[in-house]
């Protein structure tokens, strides 16, 4: 038996995950909460021909609460897109106060699930979920996970297309965070290497298409958002690999970004509390962070390029909730 959550059940991303979540037949119970729309979205998911018992719940009534009730998965999508010209950190503002109150729901409701985050800035929103459980004493590193899974689908993606293979064979490790120049892909690790035609000039060109493929969809929604599909898609493979992992399935990885203790900041060679690392995920949520393995110079100067800007966004985060005097 496995229960599910989306919180943020109703907007652009979570409508088509908590779709593909109930398609998932491991999954038996899913429950959406938003504060908006969730009886409709749950109503409407309920008449699909899988094993998940749908619940929808809005704020009224202890929603939260209830949404989260036996949860051993919860994906949080919930909180505001980018319009063009902003960056994901234009977002702190609003989301973070949205990200730290459904936090504290799942430390009274939930504290043992495991935890996707989704909502923007992630180089922020995960640490703000860390700090809201350790002060409810319930923070497990092990059970917490900012997604950075689109990314790996993107690199995939355009590796695919560059080398004419099946997208769907083709695995690129990203690591490091989820915005800009804190995007890492790792193509000299890709399963499918790159033509050997390929010039410096077209290696920065896919760099950076990979690091800023978020803002190539929202300049071409036009003010309507950000990426949702690719991003649901995303979302439930990534939850897809920790129900299976959970349910005993061994040697699941996948990039994601994860609290670092000091074991694993010798791994990766890395001072800083959260990144985006290659994580062996087992029952217990991560298993192993993986070592980056070798990496070419030109990546070692991409890793070096995104650590000021990890750090300053996961200390805002941190902070934004040790600094708080607001009762959690
Ligand atoms: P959206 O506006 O379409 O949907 C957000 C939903 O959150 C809305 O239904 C809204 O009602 C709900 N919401 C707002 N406050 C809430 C609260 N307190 N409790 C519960 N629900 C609440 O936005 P979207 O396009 O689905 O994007 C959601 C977030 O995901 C954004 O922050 C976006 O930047 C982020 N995102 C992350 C990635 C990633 O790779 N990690 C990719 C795409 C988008
Ligand atoms: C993405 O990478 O598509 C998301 O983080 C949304 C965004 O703001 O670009």
């Amino acid at each position: 038996m496995v229960k599910a959550v989306v919180l943020g059940a109703a907007g652009g991303i979570g409508q088509p995950l908590a779709l593909l979540l109930k398609a998932n037949p491991a999954i038996t119970a899913l429950g959406l909460y938003d504060i908006v729309n969730t009886p409709g979205v749950a109503a409407d998911l309920s008449h699909i021909a899988t094993p998940a018992k749908v619940e929808g719940y809005l704020p009224p009534d202890d929603g939260l609460a209830k949404t989260l009730k036996g949860a051993d998965v919860v994906v949080i999508p919930a909180g505001v897109p980018r319009k063009p010209g902003m960056t994901r950190d234009d977002l702190f503002k609003i989301n973070a106060g949205i990200v730290r109150d459904l936090a504290t729901g799942i430390a009274k409701n939930s504290p043992k699930a495991f935890v996707l985050v989704i909502s923007n800035p992630v180089n922020s929103t995960v640490p703000i979920v860390a700090e809201v459980f350790k002060k409810h004493g319930v923070f497990d590193p092990k059970r917490l996970f900012g997604v950075t899974t689109l990314d790996v689908v993107r690199a995939s993606t355009f590796v695919g297309e560059l080398t004419k293979s099946d997208p769907t064979s083709v695995v690129v490790p990203v690591v490091g965070g989820h915005s800009g120049v804190t995007i890492v892909p790792l193509l000299s690790q890709s399963s499918h290497p790159l033509p050997s035609s390929f010039s410096a000039t077209d290696l920065d060109a896919l760099i950076n298409r990979i690091q800023f493929g978020g803002d190539e969809v929202v300049k071409a929604k036009d003010g309507a958002g950000s990426a949702t599909l690719s991003m649901a898609y995303a979302g439930a493979e990534f939850a897809n690999k920790v129900v299976r992992a959970i349910k005993g399935e061994k040697g699941i990885v996948a990039p994601t970004f994860v609290h670092l203790d000091g074991a694993a900041k010798k791994t990766l060679g890395v001072e800083l509390d959260f990144f985006s690392a290659k994580v062996e995920l087992g029952s217990e949520g991560v298993k192993t962070i993986l070592p980056l393995g070798e990496l070419t110079d030109k990546e070692k100067g991409l890793v070096a390029a995104a650590l000021p800007e990890l750090q300053t966004s996961i200390e805002k985060g941190e902070k934004f909730i040790t600094e708080s005097t607001q009762k959690l």
